[in-house]
């Protein structure tokens, strides 16, 4: 099975990237910019109709939760519009698709973990953006899987845990966001699930869900990353826990958006490990440098 990722750099692609060599039943290929820029209409048409993969993965993403509240128009074009054109080129060369989407579709007024069927009611620009995406993808290709993940980690890129390990050596505490909470998931996790999940999809035209089990806050999360980075000396900081109203910012976010994954679970029997797991690996792997 021939599978065309995109966002070569991203989070997810490297991600699938590593673990590609675990799957050898799947051929895996990447694209990113500046070939496969996803402003220009066009551009993922051509591309896909070139390489004439089996499925498409849609890693590409503007990801930029505080940004995309001033650059709304950018946001959609590449969550929106761009994640439809990926769908409907795959449709035309007869390729299946899946859609990476979000946590943030939800406002996070929930107290426990959202269902796939859950009312969707997105916050800010970027989680209205990915959700137009969704919507996109359902209407472009039956053949999709619509993949939701939230409070994504890895080695690479940027992200939550990168950002605590950089901060640490210049502060003795950091102040931390503790009343949101969500699954942080790692990228690599995420991509070994969708490896091993692929070759079992019978039915496509589903949405799920698919993160680390157990919810926990961003200051939970920057405890863990310094207690893991502190055993094997590397740089820590006190964690001071705050309160959102304490830390503005652009976009607002869900206060609890945890993500019941199992429909997941049930359908490809796999779950994602702990989140508490697969920090401590990253972190090694961040701190081994
Ligand atoms: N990060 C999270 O916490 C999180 C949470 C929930 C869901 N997700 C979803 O998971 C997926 C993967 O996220 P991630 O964190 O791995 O992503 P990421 O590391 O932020 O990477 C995003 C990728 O999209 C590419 N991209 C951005 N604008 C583009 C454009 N105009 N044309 C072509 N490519 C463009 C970037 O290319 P360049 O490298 O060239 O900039 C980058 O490779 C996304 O769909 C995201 O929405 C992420």
């Amino acid at each position: 099975m021939r599978v065309l990722v995109t966002g070569l750099q991203s989070q997810l692609a490297r991600s699938l990237q590593e673990k590609g060599p675990r799957h050898p039943d799947l051929q895996l290929e990447f694209v990113g910019r500046p070939e496969l820029e996803l402003t220009q209409p066009g551009c993922a048409a051509a591309i896909i109709a070139g390489r004439r993969p089996d499925v498409v993965i849609n890693a590409a993403a503007y990801t930029m939760v505080d940004q995309a509240e001033s650059e709304p128009e950018l946001a959609f074009r590449i969550n929106g519009d761009a994640a439809g054109e990926v769908a409907a080129a795959a449709r035309d060369v007869g390729a299946k698709v899946i859609q990476i989407s979000t946590d943030y579709v939800f406002d996070g007024a929930a107290n426990t973990p959202y269902a796939e069927d859950a009312a969707t009611a997105p916050l800010g620009v970027y989680g209205r953006s990915k959700l137009a995406g969704e919507e996109q993808v359902r209407a472009a290709n039956p053949d999709h899987l619509i993949v939701r993940t939230s409070w994504v980690y890895s080695p690479f890129g940027h992200n939550f845990v990168k950002t605590m390990l950089r901060l640490a050596p210049d502060r003795d505490e950091l102040r931390i966001v503790s009343d949101q909470n969500g699954c942080p998931t790692s990228a690599l996790d995420l991509a070994d699930a969708l490896l091993t999940a692929l070759p079992r999809v019978r039915n496509w035209g589903a949405t799920y869900h698919l993160a680390a089990p157990e919810p926990c806050s961003w200051a939970d999360l920057a405890s863990a990353v310094f207690d893991a980075s502190q055993t094997i000396g590397g740089p820590s900081a006190q964690v001071i826990p705050i309160t959102t109203a304490e830390y503005p910012t652009p976009a607002k976010r869900p206060m609890y958006s945890a993500l019941d994954s199992g429909r997941f679970a049930r359908d490809f029997g796999i779950r994602l490990p702990r989140w508490e797991n697969s920090v401590v690996d990253v972190v090694e792997r961040l701190v081994a440098g």
